[in-house]
């Protein structure tokens, strides 16, 4: 499957890797439509690939709602006549510990609260369920092929301050074995799925965060870098264009060695 032939919908496609995904399958002729809920950014991504004589459009679209993610697949049917590929990189961060505690007394001080919890499932975990179900069904019916995706994180393994984000990202990561299976089961052919797990990407929200804990991060990479969005969106058009890729979850971290350090100490 060559990147030039495909239509390809990218949640989350207004900042960060769902940007560059965006722009980079563009630069290479695929046709692009651009889901995300920051009307704005939809409209200056847009206008970036289509002055760089790309073919893409953007609707507005929350990936939490039904109604809104079916619309979405149905624009991109009606402007491009298919879709190929799915990239749901939607996707938020609530950062926070379970139980948050006194440093004089000891006693909980404060607790990670339900919504906390379930914002980041409904946007990172059920948001991707419904987009690519909603993809599956159109691609099914009409026998199109292609590569439905999820994005994971390195942070898969459990990070702690993130128990919401890790849970999520844990179970996208299985997805592929799961869909893969329903889809051979079902005699479904020519649908692949795959998870893409990357490391620390430097993306404007990465790049802002605190230098300090940025450079203790960047010690567990053996790359000692930021991995570019970039380098994330060449790892998924490749997997595009190489059918061998399917069902499982590929890493593109750099090198994360978390514990490598304490134990050479
Ligand atoms: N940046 C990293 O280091 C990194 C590492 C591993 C995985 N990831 C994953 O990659 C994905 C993208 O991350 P990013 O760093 O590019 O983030 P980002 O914040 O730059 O982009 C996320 C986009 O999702 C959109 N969005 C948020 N909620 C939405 C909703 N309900 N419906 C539709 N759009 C919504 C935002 O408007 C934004 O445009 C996320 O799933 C993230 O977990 C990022």
């Amino acid at each position: 499957m060559k990147l030039q032939e495909v239509v390809a919908v990218v949640t989350g496609g207004a900042s960060g890797i769902g940007e560059t995904v965006a722009k980079y399958f563009a630069s290479q002729g695929a046709r692009v439509m651009i889901g995300d809920v920051a009307q704005e950014s939809i409209d200056r991504v847009t206008s970036e690939i289509a002055a760089r004589g790309g073919t893409v459009a953007g609707l507005k679209t929350d990936v939490t709602k039904d109604a809104d993610v079916a619309a979405l697949m149905d624009a991109a049917v009606a402007k491009f006549g298919a879709i190929n590929v799915v990239v749901p990189c939607a996707g938020i961060i609530r950062d926070g510990v379970m139980i948050n505690t006194d440093k004089e007394t000891g006693k909980v001080k404060r607790v990670m609260e339900s919504d906390q919890f379930r914002s980041v499932i409904e946007v990172n975990l059920i948001g991707s369920f419904i987009t690519l179900r909603e993809a599956a069904r159109r691609m099914v019916d009409h026998k199109w092929q292609g590569v439905l995706f999820t994005i994971s994180s390195v942070n898969k393994v459990g990070q702690v301050g993130q128990i919401n984000y890790s849970s999520t990202k844990a179970a996208v990561a299985i997805w592929p074995r799961i869909l893969a299976g329903e889809f051979q089961m079902k005699g479904i052919k020519g649908i692949r799925v795959m998870s893409i797990a990357p490391g620390y990407v430097g993306t404007p929200m990465v790049k802002g965060m605190n230098q300090e804990a940025l450079a203790e991060i960047l010690k567990d990479v053996h790359i000692a870098r930021l991995i570019e969005p970039e380098e994330i969106a060449r790892a998924i058009a490749m997997v595009v264009e190489n059918e061998a890729f399917d069902g499982t979850c590929l890493e593109i971290t750099g090198g994360v060695t978390y514990g490598a350090r304490s134990i050479a100490k």
